[in-house]
Formats: C-alpha cells, sequence, structure tokens
C-alpha cells in the first residue's frame, strides 16, 4: 500500500479521544477477524471523559513499550496494543517498535468505556506517528480493529456506526450526525464501583451470541431504534430519543441474560439508580438511563436539569459518585513533532 505525505513522517505524535457511550448499543459482532460488528450502534461523544496517547515509533524492531495511566501496561493489555500497532505498521510499511505512553483523564473504571477513547487515540497517534495521514473513515475503520465502539470515538456529538456489509470491513465505520453544540445534551454518569468488570465486551458477546436464545430477536430489533433514535435527533427529541436509549439498554442486557452461564453486570446499586431516574421523571424531570457492560449508570439529559439529576444520584444507595459529562469533538492531535 502506498503511504501517502504526512507532515510528520516518523516523528512522535500525541492524540486526544473522548470516550463515547452508545445511545443505541453495539452487542455482537459478524465472523471473521476483522473485528466486524452484527449491527449498527449509535452514541455521544463525551468531553469530559478523554484519553490523551503518544506514540513514537523507533527505526529498529524490538518490543513495543506501553505504559498506560503512569504504569508499565499488564501483559494482556501490551499485547492487545502490540497486535494493534501491528496493523498500523503493516499499512504504513514500517517495522520499527514503538513507545507507546496513554493517560486517561478518569482512572479506567468498569464500563466507562476506556476502550473507546484509549484506541481512537491510539488509531491517531499511532497512525501519524507513522507517516500515515489517513482520512476519518479509514481512521475508524483502523480503531474499530481495536475496539468496536472506538470507530464511533474517532467523531464528536452524536455519531453512528455502520455494520457495513463487505466481509474486509472496509464499509463499516462510523460518520457523525450531529456536532454536539448542535444539540446541547448532559450524560450524568452514577460511578458504583471500581475496579475491572467481570467479563470483558467480547467474551461477553461471543457468550451471548452463541447461547443466548434471545439474541436473534435483539440484533433484528436494532435497525428500527436507530432509524427512531436518528427521527429523534432531527427533531431534538429528548423524550424520544431517551426512550429509544433505554429500550435499546434494556433489550441488550436482556440477551446478555439469557446467555448461558448468564451475563449480569447490574448491581443493586444499578436498579436503584434506575429507580431514581423513574422517580425525576415522575416529577417531570426529563432523564433517561443507559447501561453498558458494567454497573454504572450514565443518565442522558439537558443542561437545565443536570444538576437535579446529579444530585438525586448522587443520594442514590450505591453511587460512589457522579460525573457530568457533556458532547465532545472528536479525535484530534495536540502535538506532533517532524523527525
Ligand atoms: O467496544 P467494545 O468491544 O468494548 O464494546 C462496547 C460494548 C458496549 O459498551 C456495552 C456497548 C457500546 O455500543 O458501546
Amino acid at each position: 500500500m502506498s503511504t501517502p505525505p504526512s507532515p510528520s513522517p516518523g516523528g512522535p505524535c500525541t492524540a486526544i479521544a473522548g470516550t463515547n457511550i452508545a445511545l443505541v448499543k453495539y452487542w455482537g459482532k459478524r465472523s471473521g477477524p476483522f473485528n466486524l460488528p452484527a449491527a449498527g450502534s449509535l452514541s455521544l461523544t463525551l468531553r469530559e471523559l478523554d484519553t490523551r496517547t503518544t506514540v513514537r515509533f523507533d527505526q529498529q524492531p524490538g518490543a513495543d513499550r506501553v505504559r498506560l495511566n503512569g504504569q508499565e501496561a499488564d501483559q494482556r493489555t501490551a499485547r492487545r496494543v502490540s497486535a494493534f500497532l501491528d496493523l498500523v505498521r503493516q499499512q504504513a510499511g514500517i517495522t520499527g517498535a514503538a513507545e507507546v505512553v496513554s493517560d486517561n483523564t478518569v482512572p479506567t473504571a468498569a464500563g466507562l468505556a476506556s476502550s473507546a477513547s484509549g484506541f481512537a487515540a491510539l488509531a491517531l497517534a499511532a497512525s501519524r506517528a507513522a507517516g500515515l495521514t489517513l482520512p476519518p473513515e479509514a481512521l475508524s475503520v483502523l480503531a474499530r480493529r481495536g475496539s468496536g465502539s472506538a470507530a464511533r470515538s474517532i467523531f464528536g456529538g452524536l455519531v453512528e456506526m455502520h455494520a457495513g456489509t463487505r466481509d474486509d470491513g472496509t464499509d463499516a465505520y462510523a460518520r457523525p450526525l450531529l456536532e454536539g453544540d448542535a444539540w446541547p445534551l448532559r450524560l450524568v454518569v452514577a460511578v458504583t464501583a471500581e475496579g475491572p468488570k467481570a467479563i470483558g465486551s467480547t467474551e461477553a458477546m461471543r457468550r451471548t451470541a452463541e447461547t443466548s436464545p434471545y439474541y436473534q430477536a435483539w440484533i433484528a430489533s436494532v435497525d428500527a431504534d436507530l432509524r427512531d433514535a436518528r427521527a429523534a435527533i432531527v427533531e431534538r427529541d429528548l423524550r424520544r430519543l431517551g426512550a429509544v436509549a433505554e429500550r435499546s439498554a434494556m433489550r441488550m442486557h436482556a440477551s446478555a441474560l439469557a446467555a448461558d452461564p448468564p451475563i449480569l453486570y447490574w448491581s443493586p446499586a444499578t436498579i436503584a439508580a434506575m429507580d431514581t431516574v423513574r422517580q425525576l421523571r415522575s416529577r417531570g424531570v426529563d432523564a433517561f438511563f443507559t447501561i453498558d457492560a458494567g454497573p454504572h449508570v450514565k443518565v442522558l439529559c439537558e443542561p437545565p436539569h443536570a444538576a437535579a439529576v446529579q444530585a438525586a444520584l448522587a443520594s442514590t444507595s450505591g453511587v460512589l459518585r457522579t460525573i457530568v459529562a457533556s458532547p465532545g469533538p472528536g479525535a484530534r492531535v495536540v502535538q506532533e513533532t517532524p523527525s
């Protein structure tokens, strides 16, 4: 493959990407080596929860050095990062070992989607440091190879991931739907546990697809939710978008719950926070929850209600802390040094 000219072939590059939270969930892969989603998804990229990653390639091959949040990465993570860097090296036609330094603004916590911002920032920083200047769709395709949700964090605001139909995944990438400031939204995160999640999303998706009698029904339901969510976004209709988000999350978790052995990410605090959201709604506060592969609850609302939502979640039994997040930009280069 030819290498397009780059402002910094071989120089170190630092990129930042915000994480994203899906309002129409991604839960299931097609088979094959390209990490292809079985259905589309739709998400909001966030400003406050992001990853900053610097990549530098040596001239010589060797072992990659990976530091995450100030510490040497554990073996499993380092292997996953190196496998991803191999894709970049292959695409750029280089062989040098890499040095990767990556930091999350919020400590990596279960289900706070750090792999989305992590692989989006890594895709951008590594491709540029390798001398490639990829267009956004190609960057999204690359990020997807690291983590399905990372494909969406290449873009800011409300973003749709297209499942595509090709076996090589070249049409499985995200596209922006609406810039962040075009519809001011808030996502209040209720953190309900610290530490890694019980079962990673890749393994959980595989088990759901192979053993859950509800998996096919879940996948078959996604397109209608995507259509509904798109229409709600065009109309800036929070109640409609919120209803889709809650339905999509519940159906995703229902499919996982029916796996064998079952996959249950919720804790008592998760259910208490869901109840808080329903109580808020009964008092006229438009707030809607979503839940990922972990026990935390993320609540969608508009800015005038964010303080009330945060206060109600903060006083919910089992909620450890809350973060008010807002729509943010897509992945961007913040520093480049020509070699
Ligand atoms: O990107 P992955 O492979 O970690 O999968 C993400 C899965 C969910 O966060 C649960 C849903 C989503 O669409 O982000």
